[in-house]
């Protein structure tokens, strides 16, 4: 008897379903995302890696971090220009970004190239990482940061979750009445 009058008090059922509906849009809109990348991996910002080579196959957008772990009684972290990356010179760096743990991050937040080496000596046997940071692509191929590219596509998802939602909510309404 209490399932029947839950069913035919139409007003209950009907927020119910809009509330789980929205619950679930909010879980399926893409999560804003940005990416932060361990410097060389496993192996992280130490000597016998070439970071050129780890760099290749990687996209990187504005808003990733890049995340340095090293042995910080040792290497450390600058930010030089293209010259003074190639020639490893440590004499004027852009930006120091070491901060004496060994554990750096360098927010990529402007569409540029960055050019990190560690001074010490370090970058001449290869501690040196040139990264080329893009702006991230548009929606449905990867999240973006910008708050107008969120709104399409939680329209576009929103047109399918609704409606199924609101078919659940009838079955199970037509389920109640039936019994
Ligand atoms: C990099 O900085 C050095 C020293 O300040 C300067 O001589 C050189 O021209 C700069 N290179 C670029 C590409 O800006
Ligand atoms: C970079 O900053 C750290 C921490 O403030 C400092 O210990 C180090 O000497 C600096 N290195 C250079 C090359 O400026
Ligand atoms: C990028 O990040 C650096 C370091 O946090 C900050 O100084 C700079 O203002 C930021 N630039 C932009 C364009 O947000
Ligand atoms: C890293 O590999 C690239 C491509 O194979 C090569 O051109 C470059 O000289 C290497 N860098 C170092 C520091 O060994």
């Amino acid at each position: 008897m209490e399932r029947v009058k839950i069913g035919c008090g139409s007003g209950l059922p009907v927020l119910m379903v809009v509330t789980l509906a929205v619950v679930l849009m909010a879980v399926l809109v893409p999560e804003v995302s940005a990416t932060r990348w361990i410097v060389g991996g496993n192996m992280g910002w130490t000597t016998n890696v070439n970071y050129t080579v780890w760099a290749k196959d990687k996209h990187f957008y504005n808003g990733d971090w890049l995340f340095f772990v090293y042995d910080r009684n040792q290497m450390n972290v600058l930010e030089v220009n293209k010259t003074d990356y190639e020639s490893c010179n440590s004499d004027h760096p852009l930006h120091n970004w070491t901060r004496g743990a060994g554990r750096d991050v360098v927010p990529l937040n402007v569409t540029r190239n960055y050019y990190l080496i560690s001074g010490k000596g370090f970058c001449f046997g290869g501690m040196k990482l040139a990264v080329h940071v893009e702006n991230p692509p548009p929606p449905p191929t990867a999240a973006s940061l910008n708050e107008n590219s969120a709104s399409p596509s939680f329209n576009l998802r929103g047109q399918y979750v609704l409606p199924a939602v609101l078919a659940i909510g009838a079955l199970w309404d037509a389920f109640v009445h039936f019994w």
